[in-house]
């Protein structure tokens, strides 16, 4: 490290480029700076405006059981209905998901298209393949989402959702993902509209998600 800076030239060379340097860096800290407020005090009227609104959700990457990579930006124009699990949850998740395929299929009887996704908590086991052959068992049109520890544990983060995957995880080595239970209604836009807990039935689910998509289609 001090090699190299000793071995760059002249001293004066080298005086007059740290002068260029810090100048440079000064002007770009402050216009650094300037930009960070205007974000900040953007975010804040933002905050403002969806007040009583927790913030859930937003942009991720993933891959699909498909194996394609997938952004948040190819889902929008439609409802989503997310659901963070993983396929060797014993009981929870399979009701979940069987509760999910028949809320589907009420919206589908009623001409209502959403996007339904399930998004893994356990990305080291559930692999693209396992999510398309567990989902399968469900209903057809759920799709499995996968990816490295990192982005699952980002998007994890970004909808609020508390599990407990060990990062690393030895091959065949046996663990249970303790995870958050819910159904997160997303706007075609992205934004969070409802959480749906446990406690609702099929039917009550369904018609609460009814409400909020002709709400929003009387908005729009
Ligand atoms: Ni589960």
């Amino acid at each position: 490290m001090f090699r190299s800076t000793r071995a760059i030239g002249p001293a004066g060379w080298r005086t007059s480029s740290l002068f260029v340097a810090t100048g440079g860096a000064l002007t770009w800290y402050f216009w650094r700076e300037k930009e960070r407020m205007v974000r900040v005090r953007e975010q804040k009227e933002k905050e403002r405006s969806t007040i009583g609104r927790p913030k859930v959700g937003g942009p991720f990457a993933l891959m699909d059981h498909f194996g394609q990579r997938r952004t948040s930006d190819d889902f929008k124009g439609r409802h989503m209905l997310v659901y963070f699990g993983f396929t060797m949850c014993p009981d929870i998740c399979p009701e979940e998901l069987d509760k999910m395929a028949q809320i589907l299929k009420s919206l589908k009887e009623d001409g209502i298209g959403i996007t339904p996704m399930f998004i893994t908590c356990d990305p080291a086991r559930d692999t693209p393949d396992k999510l398309k052959d567990y989902l399968a068992e469900f209903h057809p049109d759920i799709l499995g989402l996968t990816g490295t520890y990192e982005e699952i544990k980002q998007v994890c983060k970004s909808y609020r959702v508390y599990f407990s995957t060990p990062p690393s995880v030895k091959p065949g080595q046996d663990y249970l993902v303790d995870h958050s239970i819910f159904f997160y209604l997303m706007d075609p836009e992205g934004n969070f509209e409802d959480a749906l807990g446990r406690l609702y039935t099929a039917e009550q689910a369904t018609s609460r998600i009814k409400d909020f998509i002709q709400a929003y289609q009387q908005k729009s």
